[in-house]
């Protein structure tokens, strides 16, 4: 496994103002979503697993993956202190890894996607990883310029356009997409200024086998 830029934030990754953001993201997802009690939920870019955390007493169990092996210590700590029964981490990279087909009802990722060189890939890894009638979840960056990270290293992307996006997964084969705004984070952009960066959460659904 090899070092990555997000092993050297890990242990200070869990800030009141994250651990927040994951719980109204968490609550937009149950309401929106409304998965069943066994539901299978994949949290893809997990990190410190905040939304696995927030989502586990709802779902029958959540896969937490991410290519960090630091994101997954911290993650690992927490599930040993208890309380996470339903938590199964994995270390997975998208651009080198292969998921098993169909392992899932709903796909997750909240602000991963800038970080991957490719979208179209993404879109149909988790097509394939959700059973059919599942849902693909995205929380994102609206396009922002670049002003949101100040270091650019390992950023693919300066947020999304919801057209291009819906498009991509369009095209992988998803269905009934549909954008709401879900959050903004307020911090102090690249140029300096303190600005809002509104974030939108898109589901998309994967057709359901015919019978
Ligand atoms: C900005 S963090 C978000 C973490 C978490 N979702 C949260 O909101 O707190 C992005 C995460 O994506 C993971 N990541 C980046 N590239 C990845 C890849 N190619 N495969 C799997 N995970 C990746 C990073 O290790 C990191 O934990």
């Amino acid at each position: 496994m090899s070092t990555n830029s997000f092993d050297t934030k890990a242990a200070a990754w869990d800030t009141q103002d994250r651990i927040e953001r994951a719980r109204v993201w968490a609550q937009a997802f149950l309401r929106e979503v409304a998965p069943g009690p066994d539901a299978v939920v994949a949290d893809f870019g997990t990190g410190t697993g905040l939304l696995s955390q927030a989502v586990a007493p709802h779902v029958g169990e959540v896969i937490a993956l991410d290519s960090s092996a630091g994101m997954l210590a911290v993650l690992q700590q927490k599930c040993q202190a208890g309380g996470l029964e339903n938590v199964r981490y994995q270390h997975f990279d998208i651009e080198t890894d292969t998921l098993q087909p169909a392992m899932c009802d709903v796909f997750i990722s909240c602000l991963t996607l800038h970080h991957l060189r490719s979208i179209d890939h993404y879109a149909s890894t988790a097509l394939g990883a959700l059973k059919s009638g599942g849902c693909a979840l995205v929380i994102d960056l609206e396009e922002e310029g670049g002003e949101f990270h100040e270091d650019h290293a390992g950023v693919h992307h300066h947020g999304f356009s919801r057209v291009a996006l819906e498009q991509v997964f369009a095209d992988a084969g998803f269905c009934a997409i549909r954008f709401q705004t879900v959050y903004h984070i307020r911090k102090k952009s690249r140029s300096g200024t303190e600005r809002d960066f509104p974030l939108f959460m898109m589901l998309a659904y994967k057709p359901a086998a015919e019978v």
